[in-house]
């Protein structure tokens, strides 16, 4: 479901990846662990073509990208099949829960309204928050809200989850809730790519473990070899 071949990319002539390989197969959770600035969020951004390379290639869901900037239609392609969560939640603070979910179905795929609403109904109450549809983003907990966008980012039904740092912005309580969530999701076989310091969730969800040093891949291998 992916591969990374010799991936590598500067910033201002500096390599931030240098010749990095990964694979995640399907249904199989990656976890990427490694010191701060050792390249994981770049990584992750290179997964779904938000950051561009200079060398290698990145094979995911069934999509191709090369060095340099991809066309646009592979761009828009291949993000309806591989979702994104960011650290902050980056809802739409002026749409309900509800619409936050059922905006990208509707609008990217022309999901009729009603089928987009009954989704998202089910989605928001796979991850605990059936009763918050109509609420503003900002009358939630950063939790919540990081729950309503792994919803929105499951509304598309990607066969890839992305997911940077989900729960560093959050406090212990919300931090469990979030992962729960992840696990669950895990346990369905979703295929995750999840950047985390967190060694203990990495245990419970990851089949496959990948460190990363100063750009490269420092080490990988199962859970149980790794942490
Ligand atoms: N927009 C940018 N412009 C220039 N350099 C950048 C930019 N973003 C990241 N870098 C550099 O690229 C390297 C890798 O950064 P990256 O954000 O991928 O690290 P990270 O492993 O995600 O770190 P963290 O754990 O702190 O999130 C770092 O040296 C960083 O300073
Ligand atoms: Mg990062």
């Amino acid at each position: 479901m992916i591969q990374v071949e010799s991936l590598t990319k500067h910033r201002s002539g500096v390599p931030v990846l240098d010749a990095v390989s990964m694979a995640g197969e399907e249904g199989g959770v990656t976890a990427l662990v490694g010191p701060s600035g050792s390249g994981k969020s770049t990584l992750l951004r290179c997964l779904n073509g938000l950051d561009c390379f200079e060398a290698g290639a990145v094979s995911i869901a069934g999509h191709r990208l090369a060095p340099g900037s991809n066309p646009g239609g592979v761009l828009e392609a291949l993000r309806r099949d591989v979702g994104m969560v960011f650290q902050q939640f980056n809802l739409f603070p002026h749409l309900s829960v509800l619409d936050n979910v059922t905006l990208a179905p509707r609008t990217v795929l022309k999901t009729p309204a009603a089928e987009a609403r009954s989704r998202a109904v089910d989605l928001l109450d796979r991850v605990g928050l059936k009763s918050f549809a109509a609420a503003r983003p900002a009358t939630l907990s950063g939790g919540q809200q990081q729950r309503v966008a792994i919803a929105r980012a499951l509304a598309m039904q990607p066969r890839v989850m992305l997911f940077d740092e989900p729960t560093s912005a959050l406090d212990p309580k919300m931090t469990a809730e979030v992962l729960d969530v992840i696990v669950d999701l895990a346990k369905a076989g979703q295929t995750m790519v999840v950047v985390t310091h967190d060694h203990g969730f990495a245990k419970r969800a990851a089949t496959w473990v990948v460190e990363l040093a100063a750009g490269k891949v420092a080490r990988q291998g199962t859970a149980a070899e790794m942490l």
